[in-house]
């Protein structure tokens, strides 16, 4: 088993990529509720759901059994996994690469092949492949290649940002550049090199101009390569291995994020060339599908950085067809997706930018439409002039479409649109989206449905009613950090030395200026700690900040009165193990001095 060691930096950052509510959501039903998510702690055996999970901070706490954390601890607990085996598990999961972090196997070590090691392989191979098919790029430009690029409008700067290669004709350029046999073995597991069953081996790419794609990380982990011949198939990409899982990648993501975030806006195209195109006309906010369907995992990287996604599909049957396929996807992932209009003979958005002058283009991609709305428009030609049967059966396809939404509040408009569009009564769209909801399943069964598509507001907090009042000064501490600056209270009062290092951390966090979740997340000494604070952070708490302030006080004076009682307690005991008059005397003035500090 290889060794990692896993820097702060590359921690927060693993943060930042996973949705804790998605990683959660793999084990428990979450239905949102509030603020917060909620569902069946899988920790302990509960009917009735305390277990929260809090997307924004990245946290979970069980009101229950009192566990809590964020994803990191999650998993570790759930999987009963070491902390650097749960950091590999969802640095894997949110497609972060921790080839780099691998530390050296000490000399004794078995010679077996972990995961990790073998993508690692892998990588290399890909990489030195890459190499090679640049040099031939260079080398064929002259040739045919050279021609083909003119004609597409690849520049030769276009080349060199997209890093292209070329893959020349014949069936063993790869092959022969291979050194040995160990290479020649990962690069079949690569797909770069096909092996026969006979034994005989040829290289994949032939006579192929290749986009290079990268994963998140920058690294080459595979290829499309499009015919210069007109071979079949017009695309050919790398195979599925360890390093290359379509599902989860995004051609030129790696290059696009920054513009995407900056934008907050991303175009989805569907073809390596649209995306190229797009950037050479001065449009940067794009990736491209690899020849699949859209994935949620597709989602959850552009999601972390645009705000709005734009569907920019090729405008034909099929175009039209993905964009209503990918649609149940994206509802799912709570986004209604923008879409651009393509104008009448234009295919695809590579030759959109090609063939129109760029004010028309600029017009465009401005004009975008919501594609539930466009979906909805194309279901409501489907019904036009047909009976009400017809229409019911539609109205069924449309909401069972809504139903999987992680939201029921985020169905509200579109059912409303329904209606209108397809000429029916709301309660009927209403009562077909209560059934399709329930239909949908597991996560959406417990889902009340409220007229109106208002999400029943279930109050987030514990159950019980009883709260301590160190939890609760510590839960306004953390909901209004600013009462720190001038609160004073001796950390004497409280009676758990867990809570007293949690009102510490505060303190120091407040005058430091930095974010005490920041701090604690994803530092595995501070694990208990920060269970504490997901605690904390869920709890039901007055909203109303004067009334918390007023609480505030309340707390402290109850933890002052639990003080001296303990501490009369304590006395108690010692009086009545005393057996020394003059000692005696004196415990019981202390305790007269004491009843008069909290009575
Ligand atoms: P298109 O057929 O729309 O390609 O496929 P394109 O972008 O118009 O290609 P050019 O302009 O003729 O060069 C879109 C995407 O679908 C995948 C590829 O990812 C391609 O970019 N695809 C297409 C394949 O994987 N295999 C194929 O045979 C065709
Ligand atoms: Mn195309």
């Amino acid at each position: 088993m290889s060794r990692y060691y896993f820097p702060p930096e590359f921690v927060a950052e693993l943060r930042e990529r996973l949705d804790i509510v998605e990683v959660v959501g793999d084990y428990v039903s979450l239905v949102k509720s509030g603020a917060n998510y909620k569902g069946l702690c899988p920790f302990h055996g509960e009917k009735t759901p305390s277990f929260m999970v809090h997307r924004g901070k990245g946290i979970y706490h069980c009101f229950g059994c009192g566990v809590g954390g964020d994803a990191i601890s999650f998993i570790r607990r759930i999987e009963n996994l070491t902390y650097p085996e749960a950091l590999q598990r969802l640095a894997l999961r949110a497609g972060m690469d921790i080839t780099p972090y691998e530390q050296a196997r000490p000399a004794a070590g078995g010679g077996e092949a972990v995961p990790g090691t073998e993508k690692k392989q892998l990588a290399a191979v890909v990489n030195r492949a890459h190499e090679f098919y640049r040099q031939q790029f260079k080398r064929a430009l002259g040739g045919r290649l050279g021609g083909y690029l003119k004609q597409r409008g690849i520049s030769p700067s276009a080349a060199e940002r997209f890093q292209l290669g070329y893959a020349p004709e014949g069936w063993d350029n790869l092959l022969r550049a291979l050194k040995n046999r160990a290479d020649l073995d990962t690069a079949v597991k690569a797909g770069l090199i096909v092996r026969k069953e006979n034994g005989k081996t040829f290289d994949r790419f032939r006579d192929r101009l290749l986009f290079p794609i990268r994963d998140g990380a920058g690294n080459v982990v595979g290829f499309g390569g499009r015919t210069l011949s007109g071979a079949e198939p017009k695309y050919l990409n790398s195979p599925e291995s360890a390093l290359f899982a379509k599902r989860r990648l995004l051609y030129d993501l790696y290059h696009a994020k920054r513009a995407i975030g900056e934008q907050r806006q991303v175009f989805l195209v569907e073809g390596y060339m649209d995306a190229l195109s797009l950037y050479l006309h001065g449009i940067d906010n794009v990736v491209a599908t690899l020849g699949t369907a859209l994935s949620r995992e597709h989602l959850a990287l552009v999601k972390r950085y645009a705000e709005r996604v734009v569907v920019f599909f090729d405008n034909d049957a099929a175009g039209v067809q993905a964009a209503f396929r990918s649609l149940a996807i994206f509802l799912s992932a709570g986004i209604f997706p923008a879409m651009v209009v393509m104008p009448a003979g234009i295919k695809d958005p590579d030759q959109l930018v090609r063939e129109l002058p760029p004010e028309k283009v600029r017009e465009v991609l401005h004009d975008q439409v919501d594609l539930f709305d466009f979906y909805l428009g194309e279901q409501e030609k489907k019904t036009r002039g047909q009976g009400y049967a017809a229409r019911l059966q539609v109205l069924q396809e449309v909401v069972a479409m809504l139903a999987v939404l992680p939201e029921r509040s985020m169905a509200g408009l579109a059912l409303r649109s329904v209606a209108e569009r397809l000429y029916l009564a709301e309660e009927v769209v209403l009562e077909v989206f209560r059934r399709e909801s329930r239909k949908a399943g597991g996560r959406l069964a417990t889902r009340e449905v409220a007229a109106g598509g208002e999400p029943a507001a279930v109050p987030a907090g514990p159950p019980s009613a009883v709260v301590d009042p160190e939890e609760m000064l510590l839960g306004i501490l953390v909901r209004f950090p600013a009462f720190l600056d001038d609160f004073e209270l001796d950390e004497e009062l409280f009676s758990r030395e867990e809570n007293r290092s949690l009102w510490r951390f505060l303190l120091v966090c407040r005058r430091q200026g930095l974010d005490p979740l920041a701090g604690l997340a994803g530092d595995e000494s501070r694990e208990e700690l920060l269970a504490r604070y997901a605690q904390l952070e869920m709890m039901a708490l007055p909203e109303e900040e004067s009334i918390a302030a007023q609480a505030l006080g309340d707390c402290r004076r109850q933890m002052k009165r639990r003080y001296w009682r303990r501490r009369e307690e304590d006395l108690d005991r010692e009086i009545t193990a005393c057996t020394d008059e003059r000692l005696l005397t004196e415990l019981l003035r202390r305790k007269m001095a004491i009843k008069s500090e909290y009575c």
